[in-house]
């Protein structure tokens, strides 16, 4: 199984990759996760992202898509995976097509940006694992630790709500054009993404026929 999922800052595509990856046994990869741990670390790729993640901007096609194409080749990515974050334009999802990755579902969690808005000040992440939590739609069940490593939980830098509103405007003008990309080939399907956490996992497992 290849899932694409699709949808704005804040959707929640974070949330459901971690469910639905958790019921199908298969990884979730995403490029959010993998340029945080890089700017943490430093590396190169950290020190090319993070003037654009930190006004909200897209990190340039090349840096990402050198990032996805080598992370599916890994051993774990065998028997499938979910992409979150990725695609984020068309020469992203035009790059992956040429490579030969095909997916069996791409998924957008549709949401409206009012909605968004109020959700990002609520989010609070660990930047030891990634995992992704809300103060009241989702609680860690210790307050500010993570419950999957026990680390501190933070507020993400680009969560200002200005930042935010940046990052709408760019789904918007560069990322939504996919659902047409992937319409045409025949694998796009819609969620509402404005409803309980678990009701939404249930609609894509649905969706894709799980
Ligand atoms: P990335 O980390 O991918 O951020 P994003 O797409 O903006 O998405 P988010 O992580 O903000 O939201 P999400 O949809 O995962 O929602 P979540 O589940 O956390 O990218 C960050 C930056 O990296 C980009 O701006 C860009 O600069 C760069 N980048 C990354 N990929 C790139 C690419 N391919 N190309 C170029 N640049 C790239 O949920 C949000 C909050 O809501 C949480 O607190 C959660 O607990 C809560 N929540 C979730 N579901 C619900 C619900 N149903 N009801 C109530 N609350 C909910």
């Amino acid at each position: 199984m290849k899932l694409i999922l699709l949808g704005a800052p804040g959707a929640g595509k974070g949330t459901q990759a971690e469910r639905i990856a958790a019921q199908l046994g298969i990884p979730t990869i995403s490029t959010g996760n993998i340029l945080r741990e890089a700017i943490k670390n430093g590396t190169e790729v950290g020190l090319k992202a993070k003037s654009f993640m930190d006004q909200g901007k897209l990190v340039p096609d090349e840096v990402i898509i050198g990032i996805v194409q080598e992370r599916v080749a890994q051993p774990d990515c065998q028997k499938g995976y979910i992409l979150d974050g990725m695609p984020r334009t068309i020469p992203q999802a035009q790059a992956l097509e040429d490579a030969g990755i095909h997916f069996d579902s791409v998924v957008s969690i549709e949401i409206e940006d009012a909605v968004i808005e109020q959700r990002m000040t609520g989010r609070r992440v660990c930047t030891a694992c990634g995992a992704s939590f809300h103060v009241t739609a989702n609680p860690p069940k210790v307050e500010g630790i993570c419950d999957h490593c026990g680390q501190a939980l933070s507020i993400r830098k680009d969560d200002a709500p200005e930042t935010v509103r940046n990052r709408l405007s760019v789904f918007h003008q560069e990322t939504e054009p996919l659902k047409g990309f992937y319409e045409k080939l025949g694998v796009l399907k819609l969620v509402e993404g404005n409803q309980p956490i678990a009701d939404i996992t249930a609609a894509i497992l649905q969706a894709i026929g799980v």
